[in-house]
């Protein structure tokens, strides 16, 4: 199976991470200095020294942590490793959001992980949310160069006042750019970040076909490299006076992980044209006026059918992709499912 994965864009992959480290010298913060458990308290395993924990997901119950603080703009990051077998059902998701606190108007940027009936092909979603925009849900989902379950990798939410980066390791798969056009969905308030594990049988695999299965429990995610940076606020200041944050901001732009250089945004593309098989862009049923703030792509457009997923087998992945085309219902907000486990 390992083939399988062996295409060009893992040998970027590869050099990405070996050439830039630079992920790897962001300071991590350890669990009791960043983060409290949310849910399912004593499912959320802390390793001796305190630095990376597991979220179990067993037939009692899920797990989450979410930080200790709030955040106005800020870094992101842990590295993860899924569970592996059969995982249909099973919800993993790394998000931002301030949904706790402003429920018409919250603001959530996400990672989203859906356990697949083979288990070894997990998709990936991102969303971005802002000022209670959840009728204009902007979803792209993913197939993935390397089996997730397999060892861990890095998921990064970049989030500043000009744009939004999501990462996976060192490639850059998704920018989102702060435009007039986009209003008050580009994401402005403090969020919080959260790590889930949850049971979304009733939606997360095939619409809900292939449910948990407690026979494969427990299904534990693990998590490590914990980056917490940004500048911290409490819950109360819904708009961060600009001085309050002006040297926090400063520190994020300047950050390696802020630059998007040629290479990097071509990286981007790259990844973009061989591994989307869904974005809201391109599904002119669900949309039929195109957001402002899509770019689209003649060659991507050209790839993708009316529901906004790819049309054309890629031979390379085709074996993946059949397995995993079918669209799911459009999944509820993870705030949404993780409250339904509480
Ligand atoms: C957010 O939504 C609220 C309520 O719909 C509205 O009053 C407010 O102006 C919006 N804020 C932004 C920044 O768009």
């Amino acid at each position: 199976m390992a083939c399988r994965f062996l295409t060009p864009l893992l040998l970027l992959f590869a050099a990405a991470a070996a050439a830039a480290a630079t992920f790897d010298s962001v300071p991590t913060t350890a669990f009791d200095e960043g983060y409290t458990p949310l849910f399912g308290d004593n499912n959320v395993v802390k390793s001796p020294d305190g630095r990376n924990v597991d979220l179990v997901l067993n037939r009692w119950s899920g797990s989450g942590f979410i930080s200790s603080d709030l955040y106005h703009h800020g870094f992101f990051s842990a590295s993860i490793k899924l569970p592996s077998d059969y995982t249909a059902g099973v919800v993993v998701a790394f998000y931002t959001s301030n949904g706790d606190i402003f429920e018409k108007t919250h603001d959530e940027l996400d990672f989203e992980f859906l356990g697949n009936i083979r288990g070894r092909q997990w998709r990936i979603q991102t969303n971005v949310y802002g000022n209670g925009s959840t009728s204009r849900g902007r979803e792209e989902r993913y197939l993935l160069p390397f089996d997730p379950t397999e060892e861990a990798h890095r998921y990064s939410i970049l989030w500043t006042a000009e744009n939004i980066i999501f990462y996976i390791d060192e490639i850059p798969i998704r920018e989102v750019l702060r435009s007039d056009a986009m209003g008050g969905d580009y994401p402005s308030k403090p969020m919080s970040l959260y790590a889930t594990i949850w049971d979304g049988s009733t939606w997360a695999t095939e619409g809900g076909k292939y449910k948990a299965d407690y026979k494969y429990a427990p299904f534990v995610s693990e998590f490590s490299n914990l980056v917490l940076r940004g500048c911290r606020t409490s819950p109360l200041q819904e708009y961060p006076s600009a001085g309050g944050c002006a040297e926090s901001d400063a520190d994020l732009a300047a950050a390696e992980f802020s630059a998007m250089t040629p290479a990097k945004r071509a990286a981007m593309r790259r990844f973009r044209e061989r591994y989307m098989t869904y974005s809201f862009c391109y599904d002119v049923q669900r949309y039929p006026i195109t957001f402002p703030d899509c770019d689209v792509v003649p060659s991507e457009q050209e790839k993708f059918s009316r529901s906004g997923d790819v049309k054309v087998r890629l031979e390379r992945i085709g074996r993946i992709r059949r397995r995993s085309n079918r669209r799911s219902r459009a999944p509820k907000r993870a705030v949404d499912g993780r409250q339904a486990q509480v």
